[in-house]
């Protein structure tokens, strides 16, 4: 038995990196999933990838910074595949900036897109979940937010409010059915990782094999979305945190 089979998964940045690889590892444990980013080539890119992958798949346009995109994706992946079942908030951006050149606006812009996606998906998805007593909601954090990165205060910032959010929420879901849980891929080899990096920098760090390829994650994620992950909730489950 496929440990999504018969799932719906709406998941957000699906069209990055990370995304492409948990949509197609997601559908071939047996879910359909809806695709969303703000950039719809990219949407389309992975929902391409999972078709030819023989899964079922939709691609929707949305910015995760306005609640109405929650509300568009949710009502399109139930009209789509007749179900909601989980929510998997992958959106995020990595500017390195230090703090004495971080203006307000970046800070807001990282702060926004990182943090307050999470909590926009989760409280729209929980108004769902709630009344049919099922549902999962999975958001990626970081170690970062744990261990911190020089010129990465703001994205440490969200990601460590993604971990506070999520245990706190867990708390008020204890025993509903639903369940909120983030986790750390650890640092991989994607757009945002390569963000100001020198191609230097990139082949001695992928040289070092410190760095983890996009697809390493992806059974984590799947049986985090899974039943057979049932008893965790409000967990931040991380690979390097230690590292
Ligand atoms: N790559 C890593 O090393 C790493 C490590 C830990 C955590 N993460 C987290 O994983 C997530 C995905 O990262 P990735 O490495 O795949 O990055 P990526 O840059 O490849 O993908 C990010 C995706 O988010 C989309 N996006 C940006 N703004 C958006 C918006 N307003 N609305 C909707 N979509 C938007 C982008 O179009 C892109 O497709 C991020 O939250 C990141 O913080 C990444």
């Amino acid at each position: 038995m496929r440990m999504l089979e018969g799932k719906s998964v709406a998941m957000t940045g699906g069209g990055g990196g990370l995304g492409l690889c948990y949509g197609v590892a997601m559908a071939k444990a047996g879910a359909s999933v809806a695709v969303s980013d703000i950039n719809p080539t990219a949407a389309q890119a992975t929902v391409d990838a999972i078709t030819k992958a023989g899964g079922k798949a939709i691609a929707v346009q949305g910015d995760v910074t306005k609640a109405a995109a929650f509300e568009e994706l949710f009502d399109r992946t139930e009209a789509a595949f007749g179900s909601f079942d989980v929510l998997l908030n992958i959106a995020g951006m990595f500017p390195r900036c230090p703090v004495v050149d971080m203006t307000e606006e970046l800070w807001d812009e990282v702060i926004t897109l990182n943090l307050k996606s999470v909590f926009l998906g989760a409280r729209a998805a929980m108004r769902r979940m709630l009344p049919r007593k099922q549902g999962v909601i999975l958001s990626t954090a970081s170690g970062t937010g744990i261990r911190g990165q020089p010129k990465g205060s703001a994205y440490s910032a969200s990601k460590a409010g993604i971990m506070g959010f999520t245990r706190a929420a867990s708390l008020e879901i204890l025993n509903s059915g639903v369940r909120i849980n983030c986790f750390g891929p650890g640092a991989t080899d994607t757009p945002l990782w390569r963000v100001g990096k020198s191609e230097e920098d990139i082949k001695r760090l992928l040289a070092a094999g410190n760095v983890y390829q996009p697809d390493d994650f992806s059974n984590v994620v799947v049986f985090l979305a899974s039943d057979l992950s049932a008893p965790l909730n409000g967990e931040f489950i991380s690979r390097d945190l230690h590292r």
